[in-house]
């Protein structure tokens, strides 16, 4: 049986097969970085306590266009992911940029191996991670991996959802209590699946409320350096949030 998260080798091979290149333009975006993401990491590496050289390394990389904007101003990075395609179609992606990629479960990192890093993204993959004992992994790994002066930059969907708007844009999947469920044929062959109306579906997103994300982070141990919370708008009925933290 497989973590639900593990699914998204799936969502990577239908990327490749359709010949796109990031996560962002999946979701019909035009660029690779989602514009929203952008504007944070400028923003945050433009702060006087954010380290402007060492060492990155972005969990949950995708095809890598979050580390190739980072590392294309001083940084050698790591690139982290579940899905063996989105490595493939990283390294692909990175060819003479000073960055390695490695297939790897985030809530399951051999940290030691690893090392540490002055700075650690985390853009959009905390959210693909429902349960709650995985998301406390999770951020205890990149505690452990991160240097003492180094930031942690973690970009996540949340709660308050705009309903009205989500049941509209999305009318396969399921919002259920903070946990979003997706149709899945093979469902079963993952943790966590469940039955709807005889459908098997499985938990794809955790959209707690903002705060409760917050409070996650400094459970784990961090400090919190600056926060942007963006309210659900016209289009995404999610809110956003966006973190940079220290040890
Ligand atoms: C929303 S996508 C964003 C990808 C990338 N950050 C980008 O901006 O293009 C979330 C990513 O997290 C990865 N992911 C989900 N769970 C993971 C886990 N437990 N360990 C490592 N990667 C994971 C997925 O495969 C996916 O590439």
């Amino acid at each position: 049986m497989q973590k639900p998260y593990a699914a998204h080798e799936i969502a990577y091979q239908k990327i490749a097969r359709d010949g796109i290149s990031s996560w962002a333009q999946f979701l019909g975006r035009k660029t690779q970085i989602d514009p929203q993401v952008r504007r944070f990491l400028t923003d945050v590496c433009a702060r006087p306590w954010a380290p402007k050289a060492g060492r990155v390394v972005e969990i949950g990389c995708g095809t890598g266009p979050i580390l190739r904007w980072v590392c294309k101003r001083r940084f050698t990075g790591l690139g982290i992911d579940i899905s063996k395609t989105a490595i493939a179609m990283a390294t692909q992606q990175s060819k003479g940029l000073d960055i390695q990629f490695k297939r790897a479960d985030a809530c399951r990192l051999k940290t030691t191996e690893l090392g540490k890093f002055d700075m650690v993204i985390d853009g959009h993959c905390l959210h693909c991670i429902t349960e709650p004992a995985d998301r406390r992994a999770l951020l205890r790994n990149v505690f452990r991996i991160l240097r003492k002066a180094a930031i942690f930059v973690v970009m996540t969907m949340c709660a308050p959802v705009d309903k009205r708007l989500y049941s509209c844009v999305s009318k396969e999947n399921r919002l259920i209590k903070h946990t979003i469920y997706m149709p899945l044929p093979q469902a079963r062959r993952y943790e966590g699946s469940r039955k709807i109306q005889d459908r098997a579906y499985l938990p794809v997103r955790a959209v707690p409320h903002w705060k409760i994300v917050l409070s996650e982070i400094k459970k784990a141990g961090f400090q919190i350096r600056m926060f942007q919370y963006d309210a659900p708008s016209d289009r995404n009925p999610f809110s956003s949030l966006s973190v940079a933290a220290s040890k």
